[in-house]
């Protein structure tokens, strides 16, 4: 199904459930609390200085005495580069992104619980040649980022139950409160800008971008409507290299710098990025342009 494109716009006209936001004090996790709880539900938040859900015995226990309908794991090992080369940072990559989510739609699936999941554009290779990956495109990582993010793809789907798997790629939104959470890469350049007046930016590595409070509302959305269990791409509409996307935001944000587009290569990095990740919803209504995305984020950010 996909209705092309549309506003969405929860009324708060709906049935007030029990959520538990894991990762609470993301640059996600912060939107997905603030839009459940605009709409009526119940939620519950979680962060690092309140639960290691590493720990899966305190994990297991802590989750079933709350008594959630709707557990949101919006926790993960982002650090791309470090983990590429490093064995031990690659074990807390595993350990998070590909056990965890595992364990978690496991408790999901005891409780009756609704479990939600979030994966990345960085499970495929990036060489399709076509208009971009579907939800069904086989996936095929590059890095071991990617790996262990489709290992939580692969535990979350062998475990069954009611699971929702959303890809995104490219977040940004409002900076997060938490300790280890990525900066925005526009909010990186814009700062780089202020102080020298010019940037360099990749203009060989093509993707979508994901403004955090459009694809809070848009898994709000997916739950109200109850969609069956699977894969779902949720992004901003409107493929971009990272160059063309900042030219856009600087365009729309009035920043006065002049911006260089440079090949990957230009930045050498551990990890291998795909070249063209784009990813296609073919299954939910579309989320708005990059561009109204971006104007939304710049005068919220002001
Ligand atoms: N950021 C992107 O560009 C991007 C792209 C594609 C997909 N995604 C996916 O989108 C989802 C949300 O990403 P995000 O960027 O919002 O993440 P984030 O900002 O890094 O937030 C993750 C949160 O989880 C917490 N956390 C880490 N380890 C924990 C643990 N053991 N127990 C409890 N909490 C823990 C972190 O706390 P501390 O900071 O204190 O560790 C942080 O508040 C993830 O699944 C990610 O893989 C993100």
């Amino acid at each position: 199904m996909n209705g092309g494109k549309r506003v969405i716009i929860l009324d708060g006209n709906i049935m007030m459930k029990r959520v538990l936001v894991l990762g609470s004090k993301g640059m996600l996790g912060q939107e997905l609390v603030r839009v459940f709880a605009k709409v009526g539900h119940t939620v519950t938040g979680l962060d690092s200085g309140d639960i290691d859900v590493t720990d899966a015995p305190a994990t297991r226990e802590r989750i079933v005495a709350l008594r959630p309908e709707v557990i949101i794991n919006a926790v993960a090992y982002n650090a791309v580069d470090s983990c590429e080369g490093d064995e031990a940072e690659f074990g807390k990559a595993w350990r998070l992104n590909a056990e965890v989510p595992g364990e978690l739609a496991e408790i999901a699936k005891e409780i009756g619980a609704t479990f939600v999941h979030f994966s990345t554009d960085y499970v495929f290779d990036g060489e399709q040649k076509g208009d971009g990956y579907d939800e069904y495109a086989e996936p095929c990582p590059i890095s071991r980022y990617g790996e262990s993010k489709l290992g939580g793809e692969r535990s979350v789907a062998a475990v069954g139950g009611t699971f929702h798997i959303i890809r995104l790629s490219k977040l940004f939104g409002l900076p997060a409160s938490s300790a280890s959470a990525k900066q925005s890469f526009f909010v990186k350049m814009g700062g780089v800008a202020r102080d020298t007046g010019s940037v360099s930016a990749v203009d060989d590595e093509r993707g979508c971008f994901t403004y955090a409070p459009d694809l809070a509302a848009a898994t709000a959305e997916l739950l109200l409507d109850e969609v069956p269990s699977g894969v779902y791409h949720l992004v901003n509409e409107g493929a971009a290299t990272w160059f063309g996307a900042l030219v856009e935001y600087f365009r729309i944000a009035g920043i006065d710098a002049a911006v260089s587009p440079v090949p990957g290569d230009a930045f050498p990095r551990p990890a291998r990025r795909p070249k063209d990740s784009t990813l296609r919803n073919t299954k939910r209504p579309h989320l708005r342009g990059l561009s109204e995305a971006l104007l939304d984020y710049s005068v919220k950010s002001e």
